[in-house]
């Protein structure tokens, strides 16, 4: 019989890329079967959306304070800036007769598995339904037509489409679709916040509800196109509107949706690796997650961020760097701010989004920092881990306490460690030619016991990567998720066991970026969808 924790651990094993060989995956791009980057919906009613992102003008410095400006109205075009800033195209890209689009959340390889819904009763300029957003075009295609009366808050959904990542990836994909996600969670809570809201990782309605709900469990519909695997459900709270948000509300409602369109298939072909449907089983969701929630964790006092950009600047110039210049320095007071911004703080968004108790830890390679020695650092998202980190560590660390009093931050080894940073990133020159690398570190004790918790372990590690990444744009800097890390050999670094309790997640490099003058900048969507009202 099958154990769903003994599958997901088995699949983390599995999925590992080790110095000596890489995790199963295709080993060359089959681009005769690349997956379309847009999901449609055929034959569903279309809102077209305003573009509205650059009129907003909430600042980074107050938002990252947990100063939200006045709640703007909930209305379609409000929505219509949420998708845009969220999951909307920030500018199009093209070298020697090849186009591509680039959004202003981030994904794996550029292949963006995250799709993205809207739940809404009826708003101004937007009738109450069951809503999938096509960042292609920047509209909604209206999934289900819900009682235009009901009464309910709105909500967004988050699906993976988990062929995309494993069509170049393979195995590993779904670790990738899991980061992704919680990125995505990360973008709409800022994106959130530019309007004067917030939005909440909802610990309900479990996979198989939220699959009815967002109409992704229907044969019919699917036809033969990829799967989408129901990942989470945000509330979305916009001022006054915040009085009815319950499970039954929406479930009562939801019995009553009129569905329409059909889902576009991706790829001709696909090639099947055995062990991704499986975690993706093993880690379903139940209809509540009782994780252990936050406590209280005032904010701590930071510095204004180096460029004082309007948000929604920042999230649409975000870019993932392709190589850094090897000379930027970030001065140590700056470097300071970024960690205390990646600690859960009430009140300031993202981490207003997420409503449970840390569990993944942050390892610095601090390459240029002025006023600090190059070394390894250990930052500890909860302080009280400090006695099970100086037992699972390897002994011989130094333990120094550094920065700021509050700053749970210990320097473990000074010594310059670029090349190992590399090589630990699958020999990537990013991780060592930046200011600082990260090994983002995750608690995989329960894992065994409720395997959806390894999900939520790769949001958390997702979510840091987009603060990481939009401190890195406020610091004049750039930032860059790194998905492809040797798991053990990071391990044996610190000197934890390769199935212990503490598993390496995720990697990030934050440095001095270099532009790639080939590539040619477009504007992401026609002039003419401005004049969208
Ligand atoms: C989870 C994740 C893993 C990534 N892994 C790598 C990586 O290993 N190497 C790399 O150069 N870029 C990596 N990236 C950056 C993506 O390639 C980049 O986000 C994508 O090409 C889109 O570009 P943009 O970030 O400028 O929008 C990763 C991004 C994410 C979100």
């Amino acid at each position: 019989m099958s154990d769903p924790g003994r599958d997901t651990l088995a699949y983390h094993q599995a999925s590992k890329h080790h110095l000596e060989r890489y995790a199963p995956g295709p080993g060359f791009l089959d681009w005769a079967n690349q997956p379309d980057p847009f999901r449609v919906y055929e034959g569903c009613p279309r809102v077209l959306m305003p573009l509205a992102g650059d009129r907003l003008d909430a600042r980074y410095s107050e938002v990252r304070a947990g100063r939200l400006p006045p709640p703007r109205p909930l209305d379609r075009q409000h929505i219509g800036a949420l998708f845009e800033l969220a999951l909307g195209l920030a500018a199009c890209k093209a070298y020697e007769g090849s186009r591509w689009a680039l959004r202003c959340n981030p994904s794996s390889g550029n292949l963006h598995p995250t799709e993205g819904y809207l739940i809404t009763p009826t708003l101004p300029g937007l009738p109450a339904g069951v809503y999938h957003y096509l960042s292609r075009d920047h509209l909604l295609e209206q999934r289900a037509e819900l009682p235009q009366d009901a009464v309910f808050s709105p909500v967004l959904g988050l699906t993976s489409i988990v062929w995309r990542e494993a069509w170049k990836y393979g195995l590993r994909a779904f670790r990738y679709c899991q980061l992704d996600t919680g990125h995505a969670i990360g973008a709409f809570s800022f994106a959130a916040a530019v309007l004067g809201w917030h939005t909440r990782v909802l610990p309900w309605p479990g996979e198989t509800v939220l699959a009815t709900w967002l109409g992704v469990d229907r044969p019919a519909d699917r036809g033969d196109a990829e799967p989408e695997l129901p990942e989470c459900l945000l509330m979305l709270e916009a001022g006054e509107t915040l009085d009815l948000h319950t499970a039954a509300d929406l479930a009562e409602t939801l019995t009553l949706a009129r569905w329409a369109g059909q889902a576009n298939r991706l790829s001709a072909e696909h090639r099947l690796w055995p062990g991704l449907e499986e975690v993706a089983q093993a880690t379903a969701l139940p209809a509540y997650l009782a994780e252990a929630a936050s406590g209280p964790a005032p904010s701590q006092p930071l510095r204004p961020p180096m460029r004082d950009h309007p948000l929604a600047t920042l999230i649409r110039q975000r870019r993932s760097a392709q190589a850094f210049d090897k000379v930027t320095t970030l001065p140590a007071e700056v470097f300071f701010d970024i960690a205390a911004r990646l600690l859960p703080a009430d009140h300031v968004p993202p981490w207003t989004a997420w409503a449970w108790a840390p569990r993944v830890h942050i390892v610095f390679f601090v390459h240029r920092v002025a006023g600090m020695e190059p070394g390894l650092y250990l930052l500890l998202r909860d302080a009280q881990a400090l006695p099970e980190f100086k037992a699972a560590l390897r002994p011989d660390w130094l333990w120094v306490k550094t920065g700021p009093a509050p700053l749970p931050l210990y320097c473990l080894l000074a010594h310059d460690l670029r090349d190992v940073a590399a090589t630990l990133s699958c020999h990537q020159a990013i991780a060592a030619d930046s200011c600082f690398a990260v090994a983002m570190l995750a608690d995989f004790e329960g894992i065994d016991a409720a395997a959806w918790r390894y999900r939520l372990r790769h949001w958390e590690a997702g979510l840091i990567g987009q603060v990481l990444y939009l401190e890195a744009e406020a610091a004049g800097l750039r930032g860059t998720g790194i998905g492809c890390f040797f798991d053990d050999a990071v391990h044996r670094l610190l000197g934890l066991a390769s199935d212990g309790r503490w598993q390496v997640v995720y990697h990030f490099t934050v440095g001095g970026a270099l532009e790639d003058t080939r590539l040619t900048t477009l504007p992401p969507y026609p002039e003419a969808f401005r004049e969208r009202v």
